[in-house]
């Protein structure tokens, strides 16, 4: 029996926690690893890195916590992540470049220059983002692994 078709596709799932800036990019250089481990293309990690820690900030910076669930699968390499926070009022505004809510802490940690989003977009082949105010964000992404976004 072929042994890739019976590893794929597999599921992880990580926990965010809201506010915690010291385990901040922890959960993208985990998923980092396991798709180096995997063998994926570095142009599809490189793309992955970026999508997962932008998305993993968001959480940290906005929300109180989250969950990110990873689907790892030969052809396309998927990620929906869901808080549980503040919301997003107007999410085409959210995703403009330079728009941004981030208070001085979090500007004075390098973060809120606006661009978080709109990295996801550029990086990724699929993107939605919804939101409920007072309730939390869904954001999912997916990245192709043959004939991708070549970002
Ligand atoms: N998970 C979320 N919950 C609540 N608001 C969010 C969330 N993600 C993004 N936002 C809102 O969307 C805005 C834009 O997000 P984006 O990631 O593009 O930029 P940023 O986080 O402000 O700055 P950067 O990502 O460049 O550090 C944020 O400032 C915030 O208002
Ligand atoms: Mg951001």
């Amino acid at each position: 029996m072929d042994q890739t078709e019976e590893k794929y596709p597999f599921y992880e799932t990580f926990h965010i926690e809201g506010g915690n800036f010291t385990h901040a990019g922890s959960i993208s250089s985990r998923i980092k690893r396991i798709l180096k481990n995997e063998g994926f293309p570095n142009q599809v990690i490189r793309r992955m890195a970026i999508a997962t820690f932008e998305a993993e900030m968001n959480v940290i910076c906005y929300a109180r916590w989250g969950i990110l669930n990873l689907l790892v699968s030969t052809d396309f390499l998927k990620v929906v992540v869901d808080d549980e926070g503040v919301g997003i009022h107007d999410v085409n505004q959210a995703m403009k470049e330079g728009f941004s809510t981030a208070d001085e802490r979090i500007r004075e940690l390098g973060f809120g220059a606006g661009m978080g989003l709109s990295n996801i977009k550029k990086v990724t082949d699929e993107m939605l983002l919804t939101s409920v105010v007072n309730q939390g964000t869904h954001l999912e992404f997916t990245i192709n692994v043959v004939n991708g976004n070549p970002a």
